[in-house]
C-alpha cells in the first residue's frame, strides 16, 4: 500500500521521505470501551502534532464511559484532538464507504465486543462498519485488543481476524527502552502502532542494541562516541568475567 503526503510534507521529514510526498495520510481512529483510555489520548496527541496525518475519530458510548472513569476526561477532549469526529450512529459518513480512501484504521483500545462484531461482519455502528470496510478494501486494520485473561473464544476470534488480514496488536508494553513512567509504557505500544500505520515520526524510540540501551541509562541522551566505546569495552570485560 502506497503512502502519500501533502506537498511540502517531505521537507519536514527529510529526503528519506521522498517516496511519500503526496496527499495527507488519512487515518481512522476508533475508540471502544475496553480499559486503557490513555492509549487513544496519547495516540491522538501524537497524530495531531504530525502534519502528515488527517485523523478521523469514532468513539463508542462505552469508550466515553471508560475515558471518564479512567482519566476524568470527556469525549470532547478526545474529539478536540482529531481533525474530524464522526457520530457512532452516522452510518452514512464517508468512512462507511470503501470509496473513501484511507491509509487504515486503528481501534485503541479494542473491546471484545467490538472485536467480535468486526469478526462476524455485524456492521451495526460506524466504528464496526468502518473496520469492515478497511478489511474488505484490504487496507490496514490494527486492533489493540484489551482483555485478560483470554478464553478460547477470544483467541479463536483473534485468529479469524488475523486470517482476514487484521493486525492484532494488544497493548502489551516492551521494557527494553527502560520505561520510567506510565506514559513511557503506553508510548511503547503507540509507537509500534504508528510504525504499522506507516506514520513517519522522528520521536519514535527504537531498539539500537544493548550498548545503546546501557548508554541511555548511564549517560542520558547526550551520548558520545568515546562514552560508547568506553561502555562497549566495559561490557566486553563483563562478559569475559562471566
Ligand atoms: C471501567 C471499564 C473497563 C472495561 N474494560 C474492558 C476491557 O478491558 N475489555 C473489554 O473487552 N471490555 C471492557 N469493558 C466492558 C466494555 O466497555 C463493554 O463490553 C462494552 O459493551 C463495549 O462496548 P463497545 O465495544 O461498543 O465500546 C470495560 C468496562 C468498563 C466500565
Amino acid at each position: 500500500m502506497g503512502i502519500r503526503f501533502a506537498p511540502g510534507v517531505k521537507a519536514l521529514f527529510g529526503s528519506s521521505c521522498e517516496a511519500y510526498e503526496g496527499d495527507l495520510l488519512k487515518i481512522i481512529v476508533g475508540v471502544s470501551g475496553a480499559s486503557g483510555a490513555i492509549y487513544p489520548l496519547r495516540l491522538l496527541e501524537r497524530l495531531r502534532r504530525n502534519p502528515a496525518t488527517e485523523v478521523h475519530l469514532i468513539l463508542s458510548r462505552a469508550a466515553e464511559k471508560t475515558l471518564f472513569l479512567e482519566t476524568g476526561r470527556k469525549a470532547a477532549d478526545l474529539k478536540a484532538l482529531a481533525h474530524y469526529s464522526w457520530p457512532l450512529e452516522d452510518i452514512a459518513a464517508p468512512l462507511a464507504s470503501g470509496s473513501f480512501q484511507t491509509a487504515g484504521m486503528v481501534i485503541a483500545p479494542c473491546s471484545i465486543h467490538t472485536m467480535s462484531a468486526i469478526c462476524c461482519g455485524i456492521s451495526s455502528n460506524l466504528m464496526i462498519r468502518a473496520a469492515d470496510v478497511v478489511l474488505k478494501e484490504r487496507r490496514r486494520l490494527i486492533l489493540m485488543v484489551r482483555e485478560t485473561p483470554f478464553h478460547l473464544g477470544h483467541l479463536r476470534t483473534m485468529t479469524s481476524l488475523a486470517e482476514m488480514g487484521a493486525i492484532i496488536a494488544p497493548p502489551i508494553p516492551g521494557f527494553y527502552n527502560r520505561p520510567a513512567t506510565i506514559e513511557d509504557l503506553v508510548d511503547s505500544s503507540i509507537e509500534r502502532v504508528l510504525d504499522l500505520l506507516g506514520v513517519p515520526d522522528a520521536a519514535i524510540r527504537r531498539w539500537n542494541g544493548p550498548a545503546e540501551k546501557a548508554l541511555r541509562g548511564r549517560f542520558g541522551e547526550n551520548r558520545t562516541d568515546s562514552a560508547k566505546s568506553d561502555l562497549n569495552m566495559n561490557e566486553d570485560e563483563r562478559m569475559d568475567e562471566e
